[in-house]
């Protein structure tokens, strides 16, 4: 836990042996969640699941934006055809919080194929494909941080 950080009760009770950190965690609609029209869909899991909106836009990412953004994967075969495709139409970026953010969107969201994903996970829902997969979830808390610095400026986020 570093300075500043919130404790919540799970339980309710106020039991320490259930309390988890407050975490942020960056999200990315992608391209084919917004074309299918998915937007909607996913924004009420999201409500529904109890996670908090911290900030939300609808962008149309650069070649070099999502060259930086995926900047991990630049060894990976399938890096080019992954930045091409997160520039092939607009995408919705947002910063979440909740308690253990990062895995609670992770379990969400499902496995990165959609044919892997668990029912009921956003990708098993509405994804098309392992590159087509409907949404981005940060992969650590120190990721999400670095994340959600890439999309929003100091005083963007509400709360
Ligand atoms: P994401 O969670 O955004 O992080 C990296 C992305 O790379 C991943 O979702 C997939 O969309 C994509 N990806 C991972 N593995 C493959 C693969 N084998 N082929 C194509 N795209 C992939």
């Amino acid at each position: 836990m570093g300075p500043g950080s919130d404790w919540n009760s799970v339980d309710g009770e106020g039991s320490r042996s259930f309390w988890t950190s407050m975490e942020k965690t960056l999200i990315i609609l992608k391209p084919d969640a917004v074309k299918n029209k998915h937007i909607g869909h996913i924004v009420t899991r999201i409500e529904e699941e109890g996670f908090k909106i911290l900030g939300m836009k609808l962008l149309q990412l650069s070649k070099s934006d999502a060259q930086k953004f995926y900047e991990v994967h630049k060894e990976r075969p399938f890096y080019d055809d992954l930045c091409n495709y997160m520039i092939s139409g607009p995408v919705v970026v947002a910063a979440l919080e909740a308690p253990a953010a990062v895995q609670k969107w992770r379990d969400l969201i499902g496995a990165t194929d959609p044919k892997e994903a668990a029912a009921n996970t956003i990708r098993a829902l509405y994804a098309e494909s392992k590159e087509a997969n409907a949404v981005h979830g940060s992969d650590s808390a120190e990721n999400a941080q670095n994340e959600v610095a890439f999309f929003f400026k100091d005083g963007e986020l509400i709360g």
